[in-house]
């Protein structure tokens, strides 16, 4: 099954894999795509990975979370994605652009003296408290992400990805650990929901019915008890299958947001139990919803792979890290070169010069 074709979201690819979104520290400072990661996409491409998701790209410069991070708040982006794009094409690849606001986490520096969030909840680790956004901040960054939906769609991306995971601001608003507001944007499952929804309201008006995908955070996950206005299933659940009744077209499952501690890309995977740590939640996710369920996070054997598709967890392989060591894998699994990825999951990979696998370096 791992190497059959599937159609979704309105077109066929070319087997179960996906690349999830992985920021590469390789923009420009205004956040321009450069041909560096049109180089890794295009590579990713003619090694047969069905879907690449590229790094998160903001939306709105006071949402950018880290340097050299790709953005798409300005028209003039459109052609360099536009190339990337044709690039990725040329080889049978489809490729989606994930979008996203930093809200908590959004990066301090002298032109963004402040973090936005739906509440003012500080960030374990680093000790900033963001602001709590106003009405007008929350409609006008509504805004920014339609304008984003149409800038993807006029780039030639297959689809775009909503970022509502890792504890960036549409995950801030879905949590209760984070969204604390008692207005229309806080409080019931509904209200926390709404500014996605939103977001998915007004980029109709603008694309049509052009797919919109989203990377959902199912858990907080902290340990069990411990914080009790936490996110988890199942409020989880039922929020996928809200999106999906809004006309998401696929739904990548994650979670995981830093307060919790290395819960989002878990290190030290070494046994198929430790595998595909989300996949009761992706389980679930999928008998409450009909569109494609797409699980990331620490899948690292094709049995494990296999099993996740004959069992019903996911309909379709995510990987992030074991692309950064090797590119070819999908060619490897399919030829019988390999049964399991090389990556150790050290995360030595987020590399500020550009992300590049510092572990099996030679
Ligand atoms: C260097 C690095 C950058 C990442 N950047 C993003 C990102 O831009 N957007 C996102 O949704 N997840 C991002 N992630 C998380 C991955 O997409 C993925 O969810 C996580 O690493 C678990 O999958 P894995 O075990 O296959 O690596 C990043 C992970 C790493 C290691």
């Amino acid at each position: 099954m791992l190497f059959e074709p599937m159609a979704m979201c309105g077109f066929d690819v070319r087997n179960r894999f996906v690349r999830s979104a992985t920021h590469e520290w390789m923009a420009q400072a205004d956040g321009t795509p450069t041909s560096r990661i049109g180089d890794m996409y295009e590579e990713l491409s003619r090694n047969e990975v069905g879907i690449i998701v590229t790094g998160y790209a903001y939306v709105n410069p006071k949402g950018k979370s880290d340097r050299f991070q790709q953005g798409i708040y300005d028209d003039r982006f459109i052609e360099a994605y536009r190339e990337i794009v044709s690039r990725v094409h040329a080889h049978g690849s489809r490729i989606v652009l994930q979008v996203v606001h930093g809200g908590r986490q959004t990066m301090i520096s002298s032109e963004n003296p402040y973090a936005f969030a739906p509440s003012a909840v500080t960030l374990t680790g680093t000790g900033i408290t963001p602001e709590e956004m106003g009405e007008q901040e929350i409609l006008e960054t509504i805004e920014d992400f339609a304008q984003a939906v149409r800038r993807c769609k006029e780039a030639g991306f297959d689809a775009v990805q909503l970022h509502c995971a890792h504890g960036f601001l549409l995950s801030n608003f879905i949590s209760p650990y984070t969204n604390r507001r008692k207005d229309r944007w806080g409080g019931s499952t509904m209200k926390r929901t709404q500014v996605i929804l939103d977001i998915i309201k007004r980029s109709r008006e603008m694309v049509g019915d052009y797919p919109i995908m989203v990377k959902l955070n199912v858990t907080d996950g902290f340990p069990e008890g411990s914080k009790k206005n936490s996110f988890d299933a199942p409020e989880s659940i039922e929020i996928a299958k809200m999106l999906a009744d809004n006309g998401v077209c696929a739904i990548e499952v994650s979670g995981g947001i830093a307060d919790a501690g290395d819960v989002m890309f878990r290190t030290k995977i070494s046994s198929p139990e430790e595998e595909a740590y989300y996949r009761e939640y992706s389980r679930m996710i999928k008998e409450a919803v009909d569109v494609p369920v797409i699980l990331v996070g620490g899948i690292r054997s094709r049995g494990v792979m296999e099993m996740l598709l004959k069992e019903g967890y996911a309909d379709m392989i995510s990987l992030s890290r074991p692309f950064i060591s090797e590119p070819d894998l999908i060619v490897r699994l399919r030829t019988g070169q390999a049964d399991a990825v090389k990556c150790v999951s050290c995360n030595l990979c987020s590399d500020h010069s550009g992300i590049k696998c510092n572990y099996f370096k030679d």
